[in-house]
């Protein structure tokens, strides 16, 4: 039977309109939620990615403010651009951009965000809290793969979960977040990555498959089990000369043959990327809330 497909866009809506409501609550006692958006260079995908974070804002009534650096800028600028904006009180969500430069060392921007204005939830205090089970602001995507499951009624607590991919950014905080004692959790989780030598065996253990090795089509029907909920959080450019733009979307799943055993899977797009924009303005919604406590 084919499977269920999970919309991302319509469960961001449904987030989105929850949202949009604190909001107004908060515009109505003067406060107004405001993210500032750092991207260097001119990376198609970040200038897609930075874009669509400022249209959430606007249809949502968060404030949000855009700079631009050159991609020759020093990290010496970024880090004063990041230090005024941790010392500027009228933001209250800070994002700066990924991937940087080569010549800049990302790790240290990340660490010089106020961790109060960590939106992105990728300062080592944040990953630290979250490791604890305290999580203060959780990583967008990694958040935004919990509340699909959830909300899709595929609640993870006491299923198998195997994330495959290591990444700071998804595989690692998906597993962070799954395995917390809590509602929505509590998740048995395994994690594949370049060194597994089995990894088809082990994700064909999975009740729950969320792939996040930004390899096209790595997951293939074979490695599935059947009745499996399927996350696909890949975004891959492959060339496609149908296309105006020369290229088109394609996940880290096979998403044709895995939907004919699936229990449920999510498309991309139109899967979890709606959720990670979502998830942002979450945070951003957040960061207000406690910083004008
Ligand atoms: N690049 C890809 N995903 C992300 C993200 O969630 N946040 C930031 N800042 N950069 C990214």
């Amino acid at each position: 039977m084919a499977a269920e497909i999970i919309s991302g866009t319509k469960i961001a809506e449904e987030i989105r309109a929850e949202l949009k409501q604190k909001v107004d609550e908060l515009r109505g006692k003067g406060i107004t939620p405001a993210l500032a958006l750092v991207r260097v260079g001119e990376d198609p995908a970040s200038v897609s990615y930075v874009s669509g974070k400022t249209k959430a804002s606007e249809e949502l009534g968060i404030y949000s403010d855009t700079t631009v650096l050159p991609e020759d800028a020093s990290e010496e600028q970024l880090l004063k651009k990041v230090a005024e904006l941790n010392n500027d009180p009228k933001f209250h969500g800070i994002l700066v951009q990924l991937p940087l430069p080569k010549h800049i060392d990302a790790d240290k921007v990340l660490n010089a965000i106020d961790p109060r204005k960590d939106v992105d939830g990728f300062h080592p205090v944040n990953v630290g809290k979250l490791l604890i089970g305290e999580p203060f602001f959780m990583p967008c995507t990694p958040h935004g793969v919990q509340e699909l499951l959830v909300r899709s009624g595929n609640d993870p607590a006491g299923k198998h979960v195997v994330v495959c991919g290591r990444s700071n950014i998804v595989g690692k905080p998906v597993l962070a977040i799954l395995i917390q004692k809590k509602k929505g959790a509590n998740a048995t989780v395994t994690m594949v990555h370049t060194g597994t030598k089995n990894m088809a065996e082990v994700v064909q253990l999975g009740d729950i498959v969320v792939a996040a090795m930004g390899s096209p089509k790595a997951i293939t029907a074979d490695m599935v089990k059947d009745g499996a909920v399927v996350i696909d959080v890949g975004v891959n450019r492959v060339p496609d000369a149908t296309k105006k733009s020369g290229f088109r979307l394609v996940g880290d799943v096979d998403f044709d043959a895995i939907s004919q055993k699936a229990k449920a899977i999510t498309p991309v797009p139109g899967g979890v990327g709606p959720m990670t924009v979502t998830m942002l303005m979450v945070n951003t919604v957040t960061a207000a809330e406690m910083q004008s406590k």
